[in-house]
This record gives structure tokens, sequence and C-alpha cells, in this order.
């Protein structure tokens, strides 16, 4: 079941809107295009990588739940439910599947209530501020502690 590696990007509400979103926090890229490059980026490191992105805290909960017994590596920008969000902590504690939490912007940088994640502490890793280049760091992390 687990002899691929497999990789679930989940993106949080609003993320959707990437590329034509406030620009100057989340720049110029579609979604799209950002998966889209993952994905070659993926399989050039011998991995799937799929995604799903959602505006309902409870899609992105089932997800995490049906990821269970095929997904051996989430990466994660539970986008504004970072701030809020216990039970989609709990799902991922739930899953024991082990996690990257990415931020494209730097999150400590602007508004305080930004400052607090509910998902950081059980987290493999964080990434934040580095742009969409943080959703690659983060693959690149996952093959190097895969392969
Ligand atoms: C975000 C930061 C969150 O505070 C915000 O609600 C987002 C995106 C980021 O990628 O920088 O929607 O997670």
């Amino acid at each position: 079941m687990k002899n691929i590696k497999n990789v679930l990007v989940i993106n949080g509400p609003n993320l959707n809107l990437l590329g034509t979103r406030e620009t100057k926090f989340y720049g110029n890229i579609s979604l799209t295009h950002l998966i889209n490059d993952l994905q070659i980026k993926a399989k050039k490191l011998n991995m799937t990588l799929d995604h799903v992105q959602s505006n309902a805290e409870h899609v992105l909960i089932d997800t995490i739940h049906n990821s269970k017994d095929n997904v051996h590596y989430i990466i994660i920008n539970p986008a504004a439910f970072t701030h809020t969000s216990i039970a989609i902590r709990d799902a991922l504690i739930g899953v024991n599947i082990p996690f990257i939490e990415v931020h494209i912007s730097n999150i400590y940088s602007r508004e305080d209530f930004r400052s607090h994640s509910w998902l950081s502490d059980i987290s493999q890793g964080v990434i934040c501020g580095l742009g969409l280049d943080g959703y690659y760091w983060a693959l690149k992390t996952i093959s190097n502690r895969l392969i």
C-alpha cells in the first residue's frame, strides 16, 4: 500500500485565489501553475503528488482522514485555519501522518493573530515567508527523508 512515495499537498481557504489575491504577500503565480510545477518536480524525485484545496474546514478534515493508508507525507498550508482550527490539528494527530506546515508569507511579520499556529508544535517543521519556494523546500526535505 505504501510502496510508492505519495505526498499530499493541502491548501486551505482563499488559496484558490493565489496569483490575484493580496499579491504583495502571495505573489502573482496561480495555484494551478504551482501544483503543476510541483507535480513535475515530485515525479523527478520519484514521488507522486496529489493536491486538495478547499475553503471548507470539513473537506480538509475528511481529506486528512482519507489519507491515512495511502499518503506518506503531507505538505499543508492551512491558511486562515492555521490560527483557528483545533479540528485540523486533531485530524492530523489522528492519522499520524508526518507533515510540514508551509506559509507563503511571513506570518510573524503581520498581524499579531497570525503569529499563533495550532499546528506548528505537532509538525515536522514550518517554512514561512519564503513565498512559493516554501512548497518546493518542503518537497525536497520529504524526498531527502523518504529515499
Ligand atoms: C497564509 C498565512 C495566513 O495567515 C493566511 O490566513 C493565509 C495564507 C500564508 O500562506 O502566508 O491565507 O497561510
